[in-house]
C-alpha cells in the first residue's frame, strides 16, 4: 500500500479537488483506495460526496473520533457504491461539542499520540489490502499536518503560481519538507493561467506576470536542496467547482488532466 498526502502551505490551492478526483480515478482504474478527509479544522468531503452521483453505503463514525480514541479504525471507513472506493470523513461538530478537551487533543503536540493513531490506521488499511491511502491534508505547518507528512510514502506539494505563494513555499520547504526523511516529494502546479487565453485580455502585463510567477515557483522548487520534481501542471479551468469530475463528467478537461496525472502516479 502507498500512502499519499496532498499538502500545501497556503489554503485554497486545490488539494481537495485534486485529491478527491485522483482517489476516485485510481479506484475507477481498479485500485482499492481509501480517501481520508484530513482537514480536521474545515472538513468538506461529506458535503462534496453528498452532492455527487456517489452514494456512501452507511454512515460510519468520524476520523476525528478515531484520532482521539473514541472508536477503532474499522468503524470510520465508509464503503460506497463503487466497489474499490472507500472514504473517511472528519467531523467538525465533534470539535464544537466537546470544544476544549478534543480541540486541545487535536491541536497540540500530544507526545506523538495522534501520530501513533495514524500509524495504527495505516496498519489497519494495510491489513484490508488497500492499494492507496490518500490524505487530503489541512494546509500549513501544524502538528497534525506534520503528522500526516511523516506517515506518508509520497507527498504531493500543491502550489499555485501567484506571487504571494512563493515566499510561503520557500518557508515550508526549509522548515518542513527538508526535514522529512524517507518520503518522496513531488510538486503539482495548479490553477495555471493559460497564456493562450490571456493574450486576448486588454492588459498584456498580465501575461508577463503569469510567466514570472510560474518561473518564481519553478526556481523555488529547483533551487531548494530538497528535491521536489514537478509531477504535473494543471491549467486553471474556468467554472471548475467542487465536484467529482472523473465520475460525473468524464469528458471534462479537468477529468482529462486527472487521467494524465494518475497515469504518472501509477508509473
Ligand atoms: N485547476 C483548477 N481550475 C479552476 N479552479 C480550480 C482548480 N483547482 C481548484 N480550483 C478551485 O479552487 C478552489 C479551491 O480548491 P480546493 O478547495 O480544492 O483547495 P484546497 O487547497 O483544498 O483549500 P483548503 O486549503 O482551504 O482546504 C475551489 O473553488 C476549486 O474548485
Ligand atoms: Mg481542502
Amino acid at each position: 500500500m502507498e500512502t499519499i498526502t496532498f499538502h500545501s502551505y497556503r489554503g485554497g490551492v486545490g488539494k481537495t479537488l485534486l485529491s478527491v478526483n485522483t482517489a476516485v480515478k485510481l479506484a475507477l482504474s481498479g485500485k482499492k483506495v481509501c480517501l481520508v478527509d484530513f482537514d480536521l479544522r474545515a472538513p468538506s468531503h461529506q458535503s462534496l460526496f453528498a452532492s455527487s452521483t456517489f452514494s456512501v453505503s452507511h454512515a460510519t463514525k468520524s476520523f476525528t473520533g478515531f484520532l482521539v480514541g473514541d472508536h477503532g479504525p474499522e468503524s470510520v471507513i465508509n464503503s460506497t457504491n463503487m466497489d474499490n472506493f472507500h472514504c473517511v470523513f472528519s467531523n467538525i461538530e465533534i470539535l464544537q461539542q466537546k470544544e476544549s478537551k478534543i480541540r486541545t487533543k487535536l491541536t497540540q503536540h500530544g507526545e506523538g499520540r495522534i501520530l501513533a493513531k495514524l500509524f495504527e490506521f495505516i496498519r489497519y488499511c494495510n491489513s484490508q489490502e488497500f492499494d492507496f491511502l490518500i490524505f487530503d491534508c489541512m494546509p500549513g505547518i501544524t502538528y497534525r499536518s506534520l503528522d500526516a507528512l511523516v506517515v506518508s510514502d509520497k507527498i504531493m506539494v500543491v502550489t499555485r503560481p501567484v506571487k504571494s505563494e512563493i515566499s510561503g513555499l520557500r518557508l515550508v520547504i526549509s522548515e518542513c519538507y527538508s526535514k522529512l526523511e524517507g518520503a518522496k516529494l513531488f510538486s503539482i502546479m495548479n490553477q495555471v493561467e493559460q497564456i493562450e487565453d490571456l493574450v486576448h485580455t486588454p492588459n498584456p502585463l498580465d501575461v508577463n506576470l503569469v510567466k514570472v510567477n510560474i518561473l518564481g515557483i519553478t526556481k523555488c522548487l529547483e533551487e531548494s536542496s530538497t528535491s521536489i520534481p514537478l509531477l504535473h501542471t494543471f491549467p486553471r479551468i474556468p467554472f471548475v467547482t467542487e465536484r467529482i469530475y472523473v465520475l460525473d463528467e468524464k469528458e471534462h478537461p479537468f477529468s482529462t488532466e486527472i487521467d494524465i496525472f494518475c497515469t504518472k502516479l501509477l508509473q
